[in-house]
């Protein structure tokens, strides 16, 4: 990818057939925005993670509209060369017409794509959302909109019925126009098959390391929110110790 030519949907999408791996990371804000794509992150994924990480939420299923409309617009403000992605948060795309009315609040808001969860069934919306010249990056594996069904977040794709489903949610999502996938905790050879079936890219979050790409919560990445990290995520900065230390320095000095 051209180091300063800005991210399109359709260069994502080639990056595939160039040979290069896609490394995204989540942001909710306009300073992580501008440090990642100053650090030449291609895409920055508004992720209803928003909701577990900033927010206090137990998981993504409160999220609201409005909460993710605020974030995009905080994130637009950074006028990235990356590729700015948000989520639909949940019960947001239930009928092809609110996919695309929500949709637009949050391209509006400045959203260059929307992801949305699910495989088959969500197909319609994906074509939907196309229909209205929308830019789609699908989401297959473990749906964390989903977790309370599925009783935690669990890797997909270990029996023969869920490998095949889950193979046949991959083909439908891009047939059905994504430029990307999210294969979320699948079976590590599972996201390789489903990897080398695809023409567009597949970008895995705790799938192993034959995906064409990685997402993380930057939070994850950089130690942000102790308290629980998934057992996949290697943080490489402590930014948590460096909030707790400078913030107690501060009181010493104050008090003092
Ligand atoms: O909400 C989010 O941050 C996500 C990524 C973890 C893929 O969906």
């Amino acid at each position: 990818m051209e180091q300063t030519a800005k991210i399109t949907p359709d260069s994502i999408r080639g990056a595939k057939a160039r040979g290069e791996r896609i490394a995204a990371l989540t942001a909710y804000d306009y300073p992580t925005a501008r440090l990642l794509d100053e650090a030449g992150v291609p895409l920055i994924l508004v992720g209803d993670s928003v909701g577990m990480v900033v927010l206090g939420y137990p998981d993504t299923t409160q999220v609201t509209l409005a909460e993710m409309r605020h974030h995009v617009a905080a994130v637009a403000r950074a006028k990235t060369r990356a590729l700015v992605v948000a989520d639909l948060p949940y019960h947001t795309y239930q009928t092809t017409g609110n996919a695309v009315a929500n949709a637009h609040v949050l391209t509006e808001a400045g959203a260059e794509a929307i992801k949305l969860e699910g495989g088959v069934a969500v197909v319609p919306e994906i074509r939907a959302l196309r229909q209205e010249g929308i830019a789609v990056m699908g989401h297959i594996g473990m749906l964390p909109q989903h977790v309370k069904e599925e009783g935690g977040y669990k890797v997909k794709g270990r029996s023969a019925d869920e490998k095949e489903r889950l193979l046949a949610d991959a083909l439908a999502v891009e047939e059905a126009g994504a430029f990307a996938l999210v294969l979320e905790l699948v079976e590590p050879e599972l996201a390789r098959d489903i990897t080398a079936r695809l023409a567009i890219p597949t970008i895995g979050i705790g799938s192993g390391t034959h995906c064409g790409g990685q997402i993380l919560v930057t939070h994850d990445l950089v130690g942000a929110f102790p308290w629980f990290r998934p057992k996949f995520a290697v943080a490489t900065a402590d930014i948590a110790s460096a909030i707790r230390t400078a913030a107690e320095g501060f009181v010493r000095q104050v008090r003092e």
